[in-house]
This record gives C-alpha cells, sequence and structure tokens, in this order.
C-alpha cells in the first residue's frame, strides 16, 4: 500500500523510552511494528489513530524516524514531546518550551555558506506548523494551569514559552559551552530559548515532505555544569508525565487527520 493510500494519522515523536511510556500506557489497540530496527507502536490515543515513535537521540536518528513515520506510516503530523536544557534567561527547569521554529547549532559550512545556513536551502531556520503551534500552546497552557492541583505532575510556577529551539549532535553540560552557544547565536540575529539534540532534524524533513510538525520540550536542565545529573533525573521522574498531561489536553482539540 503506498502512504496516499492509508488512512492518515498522527504521530507523536518522543527521544527516549522513558519520555513515551505515559502515552504507550495510555494506547488503545496499541500493535507494534519494527521498521528500520525500530518499535513504532499504531493505536488510537482519544479516539485518534496515531503512530507513537522514538527519535533516539541525535539528528540522524531523528531524521531516520521522521522519514519512516511519513514515508512508511503516512503520518500527516508530527508532534514531538520531549526534553531540552534551557538557554535563554527565565527557562527554567519544569517550564515548556514550545517551538516557532528550529535551528541547528552545529551546522556551520562556511565560507561557502554563511554559519548556519542550511546548505542549498537559502536559510537557518524552519519554521514549526502555525496553527498546530497554536493548539499545542494552547494545550500547553491548560495542563500547566493545573500546577496547583496536588494530584498534578507539573512543577509548581512552570511556565510556558514560545520561541527559538536550537538543535545539535551535542548534550550541552557546562554554563561556559553553554554562554558560547548563546553567543554565537545571538551574533547571527537567533536567540534560542532551548537546546535540544533533535528538533531541527524533524521540522527539515517536515517541511521536505510538506507535513505539519509541532513540537514541545519541558526543561530538564540549564545546559550547565550540573546539567549531566539534572537531565537523567528529570527524564526518569517528570518527562513522560508532563507529555502525557499535554497530549492529554491536545488530541481532543485536534482536527481529524487529512
Ligand atoms: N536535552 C536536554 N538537555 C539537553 C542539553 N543540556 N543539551 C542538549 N540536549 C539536551
Amino acid at each position: 500500500m503506498t502512504p496516499s493510500a492509508r488512512p492518515s494519522l498522527t504521530a507523536i515523536l518522543s527521544a527516549l523510552p522513558e519520555e513515551q511510556h505515559g502515552l504507550l500506557e495510555q494506547l488503545q489497540g496499541a500493535h507494534k511494528q519494527t521498521v528500520a530496527g525500530r518499535d513504532f507502536w499504531l493505536g488510537q490515543l482519544h479516539g485518534q489513530p496515531v503512530a507513537l515513535g522514538l527519535s533516539r537521540i541525535g539528528k540522524v536518528s531523528a531524521t531516520l524516524t521522521a522519514a519512516v513515520l511519513i514515508g512508511h506510516f503516512g503520518a500527516s503530523r508530527i508532534v514531538f514531546t520531549g526534553v531540552a536544557g534551557g538557554l535563554a534567561p527565565g527557562i527554567k527547569v519544569g517550564d515548556v518550551v514550545v517551538a516557532h521554529d528550529f535551528i541547528q547549532h552545529d551546522l556551520d559550512a562556511s565560507p561557502l555558506f554563511p554559519r548556519y545556513e542550511v546548505p542549498l536551502y537559502g536559510r537557518s531556520r524552519f519554521l514549526c506548523d502555525p496553527a498546530l503551534t497554536a493548539l499545542l500552546t494552547m494545550a500547553a497552557d491548560r495542563a500547566l494551569a493545573t500546577s496547583s492541583s496536588a494530584a498534578s505532575p507539573i512543577w509548581d510556577g512552570a511556565q510556558v514559552h514560545t520561541g527559538l529551539i536550537a538543535s545539535g549532535d551535542r548534550f550541552v553540560s557546562s554554563a561556559d559551552e553553554s554562554s558560547r552557544l548563546q553567543a554565537a547565536l545571538h551574533g547571527a540575529g537567533h536567540t534560542a530559548l532551548a537546546v535540544e539534540m533533535e528538533g531541527a532534524a524533524v521540522a527539515q524533513v517536515c517541511a521536505d515532505y510538506g507535513v505539519a510538525f509541532a513540537a514541545m520540550r519541558t526543561i530538564s536542565d540549564r545546559a550547565d555544569d550540573t546539567a549531566h545529573i539534572d537531565f537523567p533525573t528529570f527524564v526518569a521522574d517528570v518527562a513522560s508525565q508532563y507529555a502525557r498531561r499535554i497530549m492529554d489536553e491536545l488530541m481532543p482539540s485536534l482536527p481529524a487527520p487529512t
């Protein structure tokens, strides 16, 4: 069956199983398919057909997972739920950043092309789908508004931010590196709120296929000297619950996939 002959579906990507398991627990009629050595879970969330995928870590792995979701499973939109390191001042652990657009902070084909520009695309930044991003932002706002309840997994005082996210094949784990990365981006006119390792790759694949993309990242660490301690703790204990809460709000608000 060609992708266009299949009923289309919403794909939800997470980087790691720990970030995905809350969604998997809720999946109705779950069945697994393995493609390119990766497990994909198909089923229904809130009555909508979905495919859950793991990008794993890094841009190459994320690219392949996104291409399989679109080319093999016929995903008509992709939502990424994961974690990121906070870069800009005021982006705290426990906050959520919804991506407006993405840049690859480690892409440098200068002097052939300007630093950060994706060669032959003529641009450095890939925009997320505005309508899907608006729905995701509203879903995150609603989910975080419940943080005052004792049963809520959402951290007290957590805020939703929207802006540029920088992706690269590095775990940023010192305040020094974080400052250098921010200063270099800033010098080229880019102010990134957060850093992670996959989103820009998925944004580029989605742009190439004309598939809607939106992404939310919960801040697990400040990309500083304690990031390597904060990240695994947050991923193990909190990330999946944020993803589940926000997807619970998002799924019923999505128009039926086309
Ligand atoms: N994802 C979460 N924290 C990160 C960091 N500090 N660097 C890169 N990716 C991350």
